[in-house]
């Protein structure tokens, strides 16, 4: 079996578990890529001497060699780092591994049972090749996993601010940063590390809103109980001028999508004629999105929509 995307993970998972899946060496490639791993750890080591790191899901120890590998690759000496999973025998095998060194803790524990760690304690999460798919068959499938319920609430709670929660997927790292800034209940910002992978199942995950060009996905989003908010101040009015604009082949992207997809701001100012601007620059040049009059409501929350530049020809 040829694991390449995570719903051949998932679609595996429907009929079978994790541990046959260890059983497939392609669905177990490691994890962090070359270019992001020293990023990664920077955020993990930055302002502690000490930094305490977990693992979860750790198996046999494999990964776990890995990040011990890598901080004595880079001088760090003084650290913990507790690796753990569910699996009884892996966990012991784990164990008889690093039982020489006292930094390396392993545990019988599940990633959503993080009760008794105290709030802002932990320097870095690593999850290699375990909690995506997982938190991807709760959400995305609404598969009623119960043990992952707050796992990524559990691990904002847990998390230094400014610290990441890395989950990583056959090689691809998702890296989340806890961003108390973020006024909602997971306040992670997503950094991505290879614009050509695909984000897409993570950020309906996090419940991001994706660009709006079509009336099918605006349907999927009232659906969802999203309402739009315009210069009308009358939401079916708004609606239905907002309809006109996708109409006329026009794009909303949401501004957390934008920061998620590595997007710059800048500020209004005469300069960018009172707009808040955000850009990115793809294959040399510049993607310039400008803020819209336009909003998605849904409850407390307000996603401000921004207008593609037009490039005149
Ligand atoms: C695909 S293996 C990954 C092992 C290792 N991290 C690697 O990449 O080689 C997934 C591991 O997650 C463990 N696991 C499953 N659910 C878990 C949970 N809720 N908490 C912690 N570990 C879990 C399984 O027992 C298994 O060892």
């Amino acid at each position: 079996m040829n694991f390449r995307r995570i719903e051949d993970i998932v679609n595996f998972l429907e009929k079978s578990d994790w541990n046959s899946l260890c059983q497939h060496d392609n669905a177990l490639e490691v994890a962090l890529t070359p270019e992001s791993i020293d990023d990664i750890f920077e955020m993990v080591t930055k302002n502690t001497d000490s930094p305490l790191i977990y693992e979860s899901g750790c198996g046999s120890g494999v990964t776990t060699s890995q990040i011990y590998r890598y901080l004595h690759k880079k001088g760090i000496k003084n650290y913990k780092l507790v690796a753990h999973d569910i699996n009884k025998s892996l966990v012991e095998s784990a164990i008889s591994k690093f039982s020489q060194d006292n930094r390396i803790i392993v545990e019988l524990r599940s990633g959503s049972d993080y009760s008794d760690i105290p709030d802002r304690s932990v320097d870095g999460i690593f999850s290699f090749n375990t909690m995506i798919p997982f938190l991807y068959m709760y959400y995305i499938k609404k598969k009623n996993y119960s043990q992952h319920d707050d796992y990524l609430k559990e691990t904002s709670r847990i998390l230094k601010e400014g610290k990441p929660l890395v989950l990583t997927y056959l090689r691809v790292p998702f890296v989340l940063i806890k961003d108390s800034k973020i006024k909602k209940d997971i306040p992670f910002q997503v950094k991505l590390y290879n614009e050509h992978n695909s984000i897409e199942p993570f950020l309906r995950l996090l419940e991001f809103v994706k660009p709006i060009n079509n009336l099918d996905y605006l349907e999927e989003l009232l659906d969802k109980g999203y309402t739009i908010k315009g210069p009308r101040k009358d939401s079916s009015r708004d609606l239905i001028s907002f309809k006109a604009f996708l109409k006329k082949g026009k794009e909303f992207a949401p501004e957390d999508w934008l920061s998620g997809m590595g997007y710059k701001f800048v500020e209004p100012s005469t300069f960018t004629k009172g707009h808040r601007i955000s850009y990115k620059i793809i294959n040399e040049f510049p993607d310039e999105r400008f803020n819209s009059n336009y909003s998605l409501v849904k409850g407390e929350r307000e996603i401000h929509l921004y207008l593609k530049v037009e490039v005149s020809k």
